[in-house]
């Protein structure tokens, strides 16, 4: 069916901006500079002085920006490394993919890791933390580094979803030895296609992850220094994401405006529990807006039929998928989560009509 409120509207924003995307193009093509080029280098150096590392690396995704920093570290076989299930699966997959295993640990109301259940899953073999700031909200990270630090942890920061996004003035991807970004096109900054990134204070590993990502190659084509994969960030990709990176403050700010009307407008309405609010020691900036619902299913088959197109992330937890082998997880408030949730529309390009419609939908659900 056509949707008359999209969940996310990329055709909106290319007619937007539609003179500034056909110069991109139009200056890339005409160049030539399609691999490692210097719009890849100005896009790097611009997202590490927003992030406040000394690094930042752009690769194919978010899935490898994650497998490679777990291989920079040395996950490996016999390690342990802790995550949350209420996640895409590329965060755990970058664990199984080194050879190491996954230890799930469950999340609080916020969505995010619960940090008191952390030390309960710290055994002798436990290498590392995967924190995943979900939905554009920041981890604790001073209680999550403070533990990593007493126990000699390494940690990666999956800030797939959180660009931007601070914990007591801090943006996310800058506490940990990595943090990583996805490019994929409804996220934070979105490509047009795929892309990621790892960013870091640490220049070994910022050294190791370069060679990673092109193939042992890092300052010449000639010396190869180790066996690596190919996963850089397209140019023509950087240089999208360069020239959007110029309204992205100001579209977190839409974002945020948007969340306060959905706020508004939700608060109070039958069983509804609206997107969790921050305290003081979290800047969000609303990658999605979630609501929760005892009667989900049919909340989201009432949303669709009048017009309205939401997202559930994500309706089976990474250790109830059963081909993945994890089932021996007890994880209850993740498992109470997934039957809860619901993503509406939020971008910036969506319309206060559009808000006030979903809205709509939403309280005519309950009368
Ligand atoms: C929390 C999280 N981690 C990792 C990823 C993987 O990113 P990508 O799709 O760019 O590989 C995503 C994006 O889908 C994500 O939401």
């Amino acid at each position: 069916m056509a949707y008359k409120v999209r969940f996310v509207n990329y055709p909106r924003q290319y007619q937007q901006l539609k003179g500034k995307f056909d110069g991109v193009f139009e200056e890339v093509m005409s160049g030539g500079d399609f691999i490692m080029r210097g719009q890849l280098e100005r896009f790097e150096k611009k997202v590490a002085e927003y992030v406040g590392t000394r690094h930042a690396i752009g690769v194919n995704t978010g899935t490898d920006a994650l497998y490679l920093s777990a291989h920079a570290l040395g996950f490996g076989p016999g390690d342990e490394v802790i995550t949350v299930a209420h996640t895409f699966v590329a965060t755990v997959g970058a664990i199984v993919q080194c050879g190491a295993t996954p230890v799930l640990v469950d999340i609080r109301d916020d969505f995010n890791m619960d940090v008191g259940r952390i030390e309960a899953a710290i055994t002798s073999k436990t290498k590392g933390i995967i924190p995943v700031h979900l939905n554009g909200h920041a981890c604790d990270m001073e209680g999550i580094m403070e533990i990593a630090s007493r126990y000699n942890l390494r940690v990666i920061e999956d800030a797939a979803q959180a660009l931007g996004a601070q914990f007591k003035g801090r943006r996310c991807a800058s506490f940990g030895d990595t943090g990583i970004f996805s490019f994929y096109p409804a996220k934070m900054l979105g490509a047009a296609g795929d892309g990621g990134m790892v960013c870091t204070n640490d220049d070994v590993l910022a050294r190791k992850i370069r060679a990673f990502r092109d193939n042992g190659r890092v300052d010449s084509v000639e010396v190869i220094e180790c066996f690596g994969w190919c996963t850089r960030l397209d140019n023509l990709q950087a240089a999208i994401l360069d020239m959007k990176f110029g309204y992205f403050d100001g579209w977190i700010e839409r974002r945020r405006e948007i969340a306060r009307m959905y706020d508004e407008g939700l608060s109070g309405v039958g069983d509804i529990i609206t997107h969790p609010r921050a305290n003081g020691d979290f800047f969000d900036v609303y990658q999605n807006y979630v609501i929760r619902s005892g009667h989900r299913d049919a909340l989201v088959k009432h949303l669709r039929g009048s017009g309205i197109e939401v997202l559930i992330s994500w309706p089976v937890p990474v250790h109830k998928q059963k081909a993945l082998g994890l089932g021996h997880f007890n994880l209850p408030v993740t498992e109470r989560i997934s039957r809860e949730v619901v993503s509406l529309p939020m971008y910036p390009e969506l319309t206060g009509e559009e808000a006030e419609m979903v809205i709509d939908a939403v309280r005519g659900f309950y009368g």
